[in-house]
């Protein structure tokens, strides 16, 4: 599947998240490329419920590798939602299609947190049980574990669901620092714990999503939020994987967001990458942009843009190509397999120009 890379890494997604591709093939994945997009995803899918798919390994396996076996991309994803680990810990949650996640009872008290228990590692042997079925089907093409960031995960909670504005969240954090890190120490544990139990699993690398982490003003991301990221990535260094961390709309977190301690920065489409690549310097990959509501343009355009991408990502030592965010549902999968093949073709050549 993947062509070898300088330093006997036989993944070029791995090499990349390293910095050591060099001018070897350009690596891609989409987050979100499993899910509604698919058709053979609606099919397993049908009759059972998000979270509920979430707890048979059987079924987390198959949807995993439906989109490797379609596209051919250089990374699995690991099926299942940041919401999972909280619903193990005790959290009330439904996943509602269209909306998102909905919490039964919103986190706003110190009584509130006891709510939240802490995760033993037999607590996500489902988890581990799912990545050893799909690592065992993927041969060298690499297993990504992820796990939502505590503020994007105390968003939902303080919210009771998705948030214009995260007013709630914010009120909290400013009004009542010491409940808002009491609850943030114990979300980046259930973070960590998830990313382990992936890890465990056979996960070759993680990413963090803090999804809605640019909502915030730069000294309030440093002062509230980096500190709780950079405990669960700290965590990921001692398992020994490279770590992606993104958020939508961060380009001006980018920096803090780099050295909360991750390997990768990922990028919407608000920032060129060669752009990102110059604010958080040579210490890091880059992962990103291609704007996922450009999907539908006709395909000469989007070509032209998926270039432009491969262009800008050649200015960094690792460039891991994905959209700026995640695949809509309602994207045409024939287009994103020309992606596959474009990037494939195109990348290497534009990084040796
Ligand atoms: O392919 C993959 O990327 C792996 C699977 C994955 C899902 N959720 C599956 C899913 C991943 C990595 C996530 C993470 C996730 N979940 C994030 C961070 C990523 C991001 O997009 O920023 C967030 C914010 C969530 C919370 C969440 N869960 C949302 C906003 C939604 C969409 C609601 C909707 O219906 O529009 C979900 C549900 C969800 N998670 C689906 C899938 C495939 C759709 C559920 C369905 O099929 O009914």
């Amino acid at each position: 599947m993947s062509s070898r890379a300088p330093g006997g890494e036989s993944s070029v997604f791995l090499a990349a998240c390293r910095r050591a591709h060099h001018d070897d093939e350009v690596p891609v994945w989409f987050m979100r490329q499993a899910g509604r997009s698919l058709p053979e995803y609606r099919a397993v899918r049908a009759g059972i419920g998000m979270l509920d798919s979430c707890r048979r390994p059987d079924l987390v396996a198959e949807i995993t590798l439906q989109p490797v076996r379609r596209y051919g991309v250089d990374a699995a994803i690991f099926y299942s939602d940041i919401m999972v680990p909280l619903a193990v810990a005790g959290v009330g949650v439904d996943i509602v299609a269209g909306t998102g996640p909905v919490i039964a009872q919103p986190v706003r008290t110190a009584a509130d947190l006891e709510r939240i228990r802490p995760l033993d590692p037999d607590d996500l042997g489902f988890v581990e049980e799912a990545a050893r079925l799909i690592v065992a089907e993927l041969g060298d093409t690499p297993l990504i574990g992820f796990a939502g960031a505590p503020f994007t995960l105390a968003s939902y909670l303080v919210e009771g669901g998705p948030s214009r504005d995260y007013a709630r969240t914010k009120a909290l954090m400013v009004g009542r620092p010491e409940l808002w890190h009491d609850l943030c120490r114990r979300l980046a544990d259930v973070s960590a714990a998830f990313l382990a139990a992936q890890v465990a699993g056979g996960a070759r690398a993680v990413q963090l999503f803090d999804s809605w982490a640019g909502a915030l003003a730069v000294a309030d991301y440093v002062r509230y939020v980096q500190p709780h990221s950079a405990a669960v990535l700290h965590r990921v260094r001692r398992l020994g994987v490279p770590a992606i961390h993104f958020g939508v709309g961060t380009g001006e977190l980018l920096v803090p967001m780099a050295a909360a301690g991750a390997d990768v920065i990922g990028v919407d489409w608000r920032v060129q990458l060669a752009e990102a690549s110059a604010r958080v310097g040579p210490s890091y990959a880059v992962q990103g942009n291609l704007d996922p509501a450009l999907l539908g343009a006709p395909w000469p355009v989007l070509a032209d843009r998926v270039t432009a991408v491969l262009r800008s990502g050649a200015e960094s030592p690792g460039h891991v190509f994905n959209l700026g965010h995640g695949v809509p549902p309602d994207a045409d999968p024939d287009v994103l397999g020309r992606i596959v093949e474009l990037v494939h073709a195109e990348g290497a050549a534009i990084r040796r120009e």
